[in-house]
């Protein structure tokens, strides 16, 4: 089977919960990545989720000399306000005819919370202004190839039998009230030539251990090398937390870096685990991964 690379891949994160000391740029409650993705043939430049604010987004975007022309596609991670909304506003800046928006079927299912009280949890943008404004839809829950060495992970096969959502979510299916497992959480998947496979999450609903198990069987063969983005460990018992880093570390990357709902408890535990491996997230985290 012929391998498919990139040979660079620059990670720019324009929207995460912190900032760093100093810094010019602004958090929110989020999380959003800009990806300049290059192989041999071409360069795609790719929007990872939108947050939620999508002023702040931008002011990060100028900050950090990103122009927001530029974006080729956007992938959603999953349907949560988050790390969706704003999509609207972004995609009239955007200013360009028929802009993928990849995301898994399940992306519009009517996702909400009961405790405390009732509230709706899952999309907000209205599927018909997206489309108003040049957003055309591709939903699959099969892995999506965006370019040679850089794919969607497709809906994640729920294998430990230690991780869950994380969040106690409901929705209704063919009338009835049932569990939200969030089948449509799903995530990118990069192979760098000569370094290896980078993962980035949303939210990790579907268990950061199951994404990376299934990332390793889009590029069969090829090491770990880093995972970025929200583990949502933010609630877990340190049981949880313990059972998620040991699989991890199973896996030998040789970077991580997770913030957004993954909890000061967890990065902790990461950072005993691994060391300077291990980088908290912000708003304006740049990874530079070149091919060697
Ligand atoms: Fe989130
Ligand atoms: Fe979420």
């Amino acid at each position: 089977m012929k391998k498919h690379f990139l040979n660079h891949l620059r990670i720019i994160t324009v929207a995460e919960d912190s900032v760093t000391y100093g810094s010019d740029l602004w958090g929110q409650h989020g999380i959003s990545f800009f990806l300049e993705a290059t192989n041999e043939s071409s360069t795609q430049n790719i929007i990872f989720d939108v947050g939620q604010n999508y002023q702040a987004l931008k002011h990060n975007m100028d900050v950090l000399g990103i122009n927001v022309q530029k974006i080729d596609a956007v992938v959603l991670s999953h349907s949560h306000r988050d790390h969706t909304t704003g999509l609207v506003p972004l995609l009239q800046d955007v200013g360009k005819t028929n802009v993928p928006i990849i995301a898994h079927p399940d992306i519009f299912h009517s996702s909400f919370i009961i405790e405390p009280s009732l509230k709706y949890a899952g999309m907000r943008e209205r599927k018909d202004l997206i489309g108003l404004n040049e957003g055309r839809f591709i939903l699959t829950s099969d892995p999506l190839s965006i370019l040679p060495g850089l794919s969607t992970s497709g809906e994640i096969p729920r294998i430990t039998d230690f991780e869950d959502p994380g969040l106690a979510l409901y929705m209704i299916r063919n009338g009835k009230l049932v569990q939200d497992k969030v089948f449509d959480d799903m995530s990118l998947v990069a192979n760098v030539r000569g370094k290896g496979i980078i993962i980035l999450t949303g939210c990790s609903h579907a268990g950061v251990v199951n994404i990376v198990k299934q990332a390793l069987t889009l590029f069969p063969g090829a090491p770990l090398e880093g995972i970025v983005g929200g583990f949502h460990l933010v609630d877990a018992s340190r049981d949880k937390i313990n059972k998620v880093i040991d699989a991890l570390t199973e896996f030998h990357p040789q970077w991580i870096s997770a913030g957004h709902c993954t909890g000061f408890e967890a990065q902790m535990a990461l950072v005993e685990k691994f060391g300077s491996r291990f980088t908290p997230l912000h708003s304006g985290s740049i990874f530079d991964i070149q091919s060697q």
